[in-house]
């Protein structure tokens, strides 16, 4: 267990604040000594989704152990072979290197969330999501300690209330439970989910009408990468506002009124407005506010230019919710959690 006090490591952003306490959890004994664990404290994993807007006084406590295992494989209802398989991965696994590890294993299923930035234990409580995939879909179980009492528990998939960038830990047991490791269902069958319409003319544009599913992960990454920052290189921390989902009758009257506005139907009745596009059209792709800015590959994403506080980035984050509801009449709701 090692203790420390400068947070700049453990946040994607780069902000340079101080916590009183940052306990770093390597191991099921680091976890049983945690306890109890004194008010206030904050769950850490990648710290891809933060910002620390000055010092956080109280303790961090910043996941990183380690460890992945296959504990059953089962049958598909089609088939009569062994072809799923149930992998427990530990909290502070990264969760790019899970995808990594589960690719080379022949266990399928991650290939769309490649490269994402965090840790396995805090793809549930935001249920990252990418190119037509969700932590939801994969996820059996989650299991974690109930930091009040110490006791284990677990949560299976429907008991997790996933929706978009949600789920029951960051709502109704936000700060209660301490995610210890995530059990998924993966397949030893690959078939590549096409969904995102970008993943589809990728491959089409390659003529690989059945990637293998490390060509799948491949193009996935560039993708990704063509459009956003490397957090080795800039600090940010993803996109920083959600999708916002409106109801059909006030995005028709959107549409109306600007024709190139992007959207995608969102269930029975709504429809979810691409931010990014708002964003750019509010006129903020690329500018900065002092140290802070809007990426400008990518408007969804806020930018540290070397230097930025907390402050810095909230500032830039209120400018763009003020001009985009200015324009719009839409109000943006952050996706990265202030602390
Ligand atoms: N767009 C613009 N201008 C921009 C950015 C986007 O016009 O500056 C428009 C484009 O038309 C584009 C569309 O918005 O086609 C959608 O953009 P993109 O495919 O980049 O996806 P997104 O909706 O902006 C979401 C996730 C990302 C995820 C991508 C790919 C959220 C909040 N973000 O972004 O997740 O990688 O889809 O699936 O849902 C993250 O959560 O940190 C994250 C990066």
């Amino acid at each position: 267990m090692k203790i420390e006090s400068a947070l700049k490591p453990y946040n994607t952003f780069g902000i340079d604040a101080k916590a009183d306490k940052i306990i770093v959890i390597e191991d099921d004994r680091d976890i049983a000594r945690l306890f109890p664990l004194q008010k206030p404290y904050y769950i850490l994993g990648g710290g891809s989704n933060v910002v620390f807007d000055g010092d956080y006084h109280g303790t961090v406590v910043v996941m990183r152990n380690k460890g992945i295992r296959l504990i059953a494989m089962e049958q598909s209802s089609f088939t009569t072979a062994l072809d799923t398989v149930l992998v427990e991965a530990q909290a502070g696994e990264i969760w790019d290197d899970f995808v990594k590890y589960c690719i080379a294993h022949g266990w399928h299923g991650t290939e769309n969330l490649v490269a994402i930035p965090g840790t396995v234990g805090a793809a549930p409580v935001q249920n990252v999501g990418a190119y037509g995939l969700e932590a939801k879909d994969l996820v059996e179980e989650v299991r974690a300690i109930e930091i009040s009492t110490g006791e284990k528990q677990s949560f299976r998939n429907d008991e997790c209330h996933f929706a978009y960038r949600n789920s029951i830990f960051k709502q109704e047991l936000s700060g209660r439970y301490l995610i210890t490791s995530v059990v998924f269902r993966l397949s030893t069958k690959f078939s590549a989910n096409t969904n995102y319409v970008a993943v589809a003319n990728a491959l089409a544009e390659r003529n690989l009408a059945l990637p293998s599913a490390q060509q799948l992960a491949d193009i996935i990454a560039d993708i990704r990468w063509a459009k956003l920052p490397r957090p080795e290189d800039v600090g940010s921390a993803g996109s920083f506002f959600k999708n916002p989902i409106v109801t059909n009758s006030v995005y028709e009257t959107l549409r109306k009124r600007h024709p190139g506005i992007v959207a995608h139907a969102a269930g029975d009745g709504f429809h979810k407005l691409a931010a990014g596009w708002l964003i750019e059209h509010a006129g903020w792709k690329g500018r900065s506010l002092g140290p802070a800015a809007v990426w400008n590959k990518q408007a969804l994403v806020l930018v540290n230019n070397g230097g930025a506080t907390g402050r810095d980035i909230l500032r830039l984050a209120d400018a763009i919710t003020a001009d985009v509801k200015d324009k719009f009449g839409v109000t943006l709701e952050k996706e990265a959690i202030i602390l």
